[in-house]
């Protein structure tokens, strides 16, 4: 009996060397696993009480916990959490007595990260309502298609975005909208103010009944990605989703007394539902900035004594591109939290700035999986997690990127890579990987459905991203499929671009793709373009017309002319070799433009424009 024991014990004992021994990353993997479950077995629990607990409810403890902790910090305001509670109190309650809206109704806001966007959302949330983040640098046409694909009935605006609030508004007039600017005061006429209006109703708590049909499936925000065609699609997230996203914030471990500081647009859901949801979940304190700046960034983080940075690839790197300073190390930020950071980058970053610890990670908005690099591992963007693979299935399956489709065999099921070969990510459809789809966009929606994967009837999301796992089960990202690609951290999608750049008068055909820039993370626009016959290019107008439907990031920086525009067996433009060949006048033989900021217009392409951009003096 006894030796049984002792070699229990001894067995218990040396577990864990022999773990580490054979699978050294057993218990980082295993932690991991644990973290992630906690999250998901919480949610179940609060989807069973009545009334659902949603990240309001957390919320709401808080500012009842808490309510002289600071909350919001800007400038030099700072709102603790009962003052947002009151503020968003007032919020529901103007919308409710004052426009009439009811749980279930949506609203949409159109303006830059300020506290307002925050009590905004959290009285909808009050309310029972959903909120639609619309990107503050659409315009025109899509603008209009955003607001509508969510059936808002309200538009609630930033008076600094007066200009492009005008250019719909007889658009949106005709569609019975009410428009209202955050703000005392409209000096447009069709449009009024609403903080008048908050300011007059009480600061009480609102009442339950209010927000009684609200359950995890009632659509809480919507928010846009942009399309593989065509224009942004609205990503519903429902209540249980935005649990879910709090996960990352507990994988990477924010605590009660973190700072976070969050440069990243509100309208997108790595700010709002990493950082400004994670900061809700533990009960810290959350510092906006309306706008990037890489030199104000360290004096910002001293100021607030930030402890945790979001991030997107592109700007750590400019943050490395600032001239070097005696301080650079004085600060306390102890987490980087983000994803599209590079090996080079990343070394740099921790050289200059100190030891830091990068949570990369990948996620897509609407996507029903996500991955988290929580060991050292550079360059990776997680672990092909051994647990957690029991639990959701995914796969990496071949993908024709000339074809642009999965490759199927002959019985006409999809084909899992080996290991070391990249493949498109896909991922089960399930109750615990759900896909809610995108509101107003059911051929969309079914677009990223992929079925009949590895057996009749089965259902699988369809990530868009060709990912690599190696014999160490370290995943990468290898790149994106089809018609998107990233610059400046958004997404651009080559339809829209093509749509736009095609009502120029003398354009005959359009292909819109991108092209890598050396030391830039992401892709930058191209469009290869065939002329009317009889018609002169005129880079002035082409311009102009550009600049005024097209945010700058999805703005195409160089024009090739070509005579035949080509395509694939299947009708698509073919674009792979037009990729390859880049921007380079010495090697492409086609006429090439190039989009000058200063000149307001295209200008021919030149060998000095090329060795400017090689050599980093022109920046683009
Ligand atoms: C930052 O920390 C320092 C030292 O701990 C403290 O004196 C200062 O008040 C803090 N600043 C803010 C904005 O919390
Ligand atoms: C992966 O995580 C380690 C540990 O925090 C970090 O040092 C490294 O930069 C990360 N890799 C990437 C690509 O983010
Ligand atoms: C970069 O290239 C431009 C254009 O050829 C040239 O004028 C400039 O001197 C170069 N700068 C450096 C630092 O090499």
């Amino acid at each position: 009996m006894l030796p049984a024991i002792y070699t229990a014990l001894a067995g218990l004992l040396l577990l864990p060397l022999l773990v580490n021994f054979c699978c050294p990353y057993f218990f980082q993997d295993m932690g991991y696993f644990l973290r992630v479950a906690g999250v998901a077995r919480r949610v179940r629990g609060y989807a069973r009480r009545r009334p659902v607990r949603t990240l309001l409810w957390l919320f709401q403890e808080r500012a009842r916990q808490t309510p002289h902790k600071p909350f919001l910090l800007f400038g030099d305001e700072t709102l603790t959490y009962a003052q947002v509670d009151r503020r968003s109190n007032q919020v529901a309650r103007a919308l409710h007595d004052q426009l009439g809206l009811r749980q279930g109704d949506c609203v949409a806001v159109f303006m830059g990260n300020e506290p307002a966007y925050v009590w905004l959302w959290l009285g909808l949330a009050k309310l029972g309502c959903a909120m639609a983040c619309l990107n503050y640098n659409i315009r025109a046409k899509s603008l209009l298609h955003c607001f509508q694909c969510c059936g808002a009935k309200v538009l609630l605006a930033s008076p600094e975005l007066q200009a492009a609030v005008e250019e719909v508004l007889p658009s949106l007039k005709k569609d019975d909208v009410s428009i209202y600017y955050v703000s005392r005061t409209s000096s447009t006429e069709g449009v009024d103010s609403f903080l008048d209006k908050v300011d007059e109703v009480s600061t009480e708590n609102i009442p339950q009944s209010w927000r009684s049909e609200v359950t995890f499936t009632t659509p809480a925000l919507y928010i846009y990605t942009s399309g593989t065609t065509g224009l942004p699609k609205a990503a519903v997230i429902n209540h249980q989703r935005l649990w879910y996203g709090t996960g990352i914030a507990t994988a990477s471990g924010f605590q009660t007394d973190d700072v976070i500081y969050t440069t990243l647009p509100l309208y997108h859901s790595a700010a709002l539902m990493i950082g400004l949801h994670g900061c809700i979940l533990k009960g810290a304190t959350i510092v906006l900035r309306s706008k990037f700046s890489a030199s104000q960034f360290w004096d910002d983080c001293r100021k607030y004594n930030v402890t945790v940075i979001q991030y997107i690839g592109e700007l750590l790197r400019y943050l490395c591109n600032t001239p070097q300073k005696p301080n650079d190390r004085d600060h306390k930020v102890r987490m980087a939290v983000g994803n599209g950071l590079r090996g080079d980058v990343w070394k740099e970053f921790l050289r200059r700035f100190g030891d830091i610890h990068i949570y990369e990670l990948y996620a897509a908005t609407e996507g029903n999986i996500g991955f988290m690099n929580y060991t050292r591992k550079v360059g990776a963007i997680g672990r092909a997690n051994y647990l957690q693979r029991k639990v959701i299935s995914y796969d990496l399956i071949k993908y024709d990127v000339e074809k642009d489709e999965p490759v199927r065999d002959g019985n006409g099921y999809c084909i899992k890579v080996p290991k070391g070969e990249v493949g498109l990510l896909i991922c089960k459809i399930t109750n615990l990987t759900p896909f809610s789809g995108y509101a107003g966009g059911k051929s969309q929606t079914e677009k990223k459905k992929l079925r009949d994967v590895f057996r009749k009837g089965d259902l699988y999301f369809n990530s868009g991203d060709l990912l690599m796992i190696d014999n160490e089960n370290f995943i990468y990202f290898h790149d994106r499929v089809g018609d998107t690609f990233r610059w400046k951290g958004e997404n651009v999608a080559t339809t829209e671009v093509a749509d736009i750049v095609g009502l120029v008068e003398f354009v005959q055909e359009v292909n819109v793709y991108g092209v890598p820039v050396p030391g830039h993370e992401g892709r930058i626009g191209m469009a290869s373009i065939k002329m009317k016959e009889n018609h002169e290019f005129d880079g002035k107008k082409l311009f102009k017309h550009i600049a005024e439907y097209l945010p700058t990031y999805a703005r195409p920086r160089f024009i090739r002319v070509q005579d035949t525009i080509e395509i694939t067996g299947t009708f698509k433009h073919r674009k792979v070799t037009l990729v390859e060949e880049g921007f380079n006048p010495a090697s492409v033989k086609d006429t090439l433009y190039f989009l000058d900021d200063q000149a307001k217009m295209y200008v021919p392409m030149t060998e000095d424009i090329y060795n400017a951009i090689t050599n980093k003096t022109l920046k683009l």
